[in-house]
């Protein structure tokens, strides 16, 4: 090792760091002058076999040939890690359709939650909620419903094997809330129902209602109509009318369907209505006294109104959806026609 050997070795390493194409043939050159087995590391001991004159003179060569070895590295390396950085550059096509980035639009559905929620808001009510596996207490015993009530059938009813039961009717709601507040009680209950329906054009097995409950020391099936109408009015539009039709549930007494006036014919028949100039919206009538015994309520120092809405239903009519599958098919295509967002 001499002062020439020390000089080719700095031009042959700094000829071959900048003919390495890429990451690993530099690597190799690195490995080749500095790595353990390298020539700077085979070089550096045979520093005591020099003339002792000689030795400050070589030391210091070959430190700055590993400087400069060390430094045309680094150089080549940042050289090389940007161009891989940058990628194999593909010639800009502006005729291309822009990339999609879907902002989402809130389903028909969460819509109708949404607006149903708003205008009950306006009446003093509040949200309230139950879980979807519910006893047969919540679900039927302290609803006042019969052993022998059909809805309590297998076969209509998803039961669990540990004998609770998927809600088939946002109804137990109003159990659970009155059994943990003192009247007086202002409430809508949104939530998931199931039922064993065979899926057809306006049934789903699972499918969705809004609860309302207004528990008080004097409220009437006035009330009830008054609220219901002011209701229908904000949803579909003013001159809405709405009418009771006698019916039967187990946990009202009196209990009414609920229709209002068709808001695209005005009545007269068309056919969003089928004809008949009415939409049914809900299901509805002044609580049973069995009810509130059953949630520990004084019957005589209260009474209360409660409707059932069918969400789908509503939804299908201000939407115009004729099926009910499609509300379930997660077509986004379908679902996001209704506007973006909320
Ligand atoms: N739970 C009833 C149903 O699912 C609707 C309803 C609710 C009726 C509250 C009266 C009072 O059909």
């Amino acid at each position: 090792m001499n002062r020439e050997e020390i000089e080719r070795a700095q031009s042959e390493a700094q000829a071959e760091i900048g003919a390495a194409a890429d990451l690993a043939a530099l690597e190799a050159v690195r490995l080749r002058y500095l790595g353990r087995k390298g020539l700077l590391p085979q070089w550096m001991p045979r520093l005591k076999d020099a003339p002792p004159a000689e030795r400050p003179e070589l030391g210091r060569r070959l430190n700055a040939l590993k400087d400069a070895v060390q430094e045309a590295l680094d150089r080549r390396r940042t050289e090389l890690e940007r161009r891989a950085d940058a990628g194999p550059k593909e010639p800009f096509d502006a005729t291309l359709p822009g990339e999609w980035r879907g902002i989402g639009a809130a389903h028909p559905i969460s819509r109708i939650i949404e607006r149903a929620t708003e205008i009950f808001r306006t009446l003093g009510f509040t949200v309230a909620d139950g879980p979807d596996i519910e006893t047969v207490f919540h679900n039927f015993d302290a609803l006042n419903t019969p052993e022998d009530h059909p809805s309590r059938d297998p076969g209509d009813t998803f039961y669990l094997d540990n004998g609770d039961l998927l809600r088939c009717q946002t109804s137990p709601v109003q159990v659970r809330y009155m059994q943990a507040h003192p009247p007086p009680v202002r409430i809508i209950a949104p939530g998931r129902c199931y039922r064993r329906d065979t899926p057809d054009a306006t049934h789903s097995a699972n499918f969705h209602q809004i609860e309302g409950l207004y528990v008080d020391r004097a409220v009437s099936l006035a009330d009830l109509k008054g609220d219901l109408t002011y209701f229908a009015r904000r949803l579909f539009g003013p001159g809405v009318r709405i009418r009771f039709r006698p019916h039967f549930f187990p946990f009202t007494e009196p209990s009414v369907e609920v229709d209002a006036s068709c808001h695209v014919c005005g009545g007269k028949g068309c056919r969003v209505c089928k004809h008949s100039g009415w939409i049914e919206i809900a299901g509805a009538g002044m609580v049973h006294p069995n009810v509130f015994r059953a949630v520990g309520y004084d019957r005589h120092e209260v009474v209360g109104y409660a409707f059932g809405m069918g969400v789908e239903r509503i939804a299908m009519i201000l939407f115009g959806v004729p099926d009910i599958r499609l509300l379930y098919e997660n077509d986004l295509r379908y679902l996001t026609q209704f506007g973006p967002g909320v």
